[in-house]
């Protein structure tokens, strides 16, 4: 448990798009037990979304339905949070997605590349652009996060358009970590290489075991394998003061990432 002398996010308000599964879901509980005073979860899967928010206590957590590719949605989401909670201090901007094929550039299928697209990059840049807004307006020195991924930083056999996003997504945090420094925010990227959540399972017809067993060998550190609590406590550190100056980070989650041997998640 988390004592009240050791809580990083006291009194904070945050928004997670993407909260009601994987590594946002497990940034969620991290975050309410940091002692955030709401944590507001922003996904399209309704009911896991009001189930997450029931275990981590509806006094502490909200679930909002938020298509984050759409732009009102994504900006009824934080202007409902902001009058309803007082404050925005941090948007953990998280969902994502795969096309379901394997995407090679040879068979590159156009719709979805575009749900892809439309997902993690134009998404991500809709979460920032509206946090950082009313962020500026209310002179809030908030954090930013968005989830890049190892694809952000090499190419792959396999997901050609995932790539390209999650390259956008690094270019959106350097822009606009230069951009919004002016008015203490800070924007940073968090990083994963393969782990086991509902996505990754999904995209590799495997159970979570599986996927850290094949997961292994890409990284350089032996003996652990990468879990979804921690990515969420390299969130927290982006979120919370312990990182306040530190802007334009891509924070890889990765053991030492191998990537010759990997095809990107
Ligand atoms: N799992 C991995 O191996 C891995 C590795 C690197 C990066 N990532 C990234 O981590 C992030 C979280 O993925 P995860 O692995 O936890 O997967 P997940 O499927 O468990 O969670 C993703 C969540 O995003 C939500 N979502 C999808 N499209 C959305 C939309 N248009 N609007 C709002 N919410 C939407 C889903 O409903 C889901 O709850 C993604 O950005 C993913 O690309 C995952």
């Amino acid at each position: 448990m988390t004592d009240s002398s050791n809580k990083k996010l006291q009194g904070k308000v945050a928004i997670i798009t993407g909260g009601a599964s994987g590594i946002g879901e497990a940034t969620a509980h991290l975050f309410a037990q940091h002692g955030a005073r709401m944590v507001v979860i922003a996904d399209i899967q309704d009911q896991l979304g009001h189930q997450v928010a029931i275990s981590i206590g509806i006094d502490k957590c909200q679930y909002v339905h938020c298509d984050v590719s759409d732009e009102d949605q994504v900006k009824n989401t934080v202007e409902s949070t902001v009058q309803k909670h007082g404050q925005l201090d941090i948007m953990f901007s998280n969902a994502g997605t795969l096309s379901g094929s394997d995407q090679t550039i040879l068979e590159l299928d156009l719709s979805g590349f575009n749900k892809v697209i439309e997902t993690n990059a134009r998404g991500m840049a809709l979460c920032v652009k509206h946090a950082a807004r009313v962020m500026v307006e209310r002179r809030v020195k908030g954090s930013i996060i968005c989830t890049g991924s190892v694809a952000a930083s090499q190419g792959g056999q396999l997901l050609t358009d995932y790539c390209m996003a999650k390259h956008a997504v690094l270019g959106l945090v350097r822009s606009a970590s230069l951009q919004l420094g002016q008015h203490g925010i800070r924007v940073n990227c968090v990083s994963p290489s393969m782990v086991a959540t509902p996505m990754s399972c999904d995209a590799l017809g495997m159970d979570a075991e599986q996927v850290e067993k094949i997961s292994e060998p890409s990284s350089s550190l032996k003996g652990v394998v990468l879990k979804v609590r921690d990515v969420a406590n390299a969130v927290l550190f982006l979120a919370s003061d312990d990182s306040g100056f530190v802007t334009g980070l891509d924070l890889k989650t990765d053991g030492g990432h191998l990537g010759s041997r990997y095809k990107p998640q």
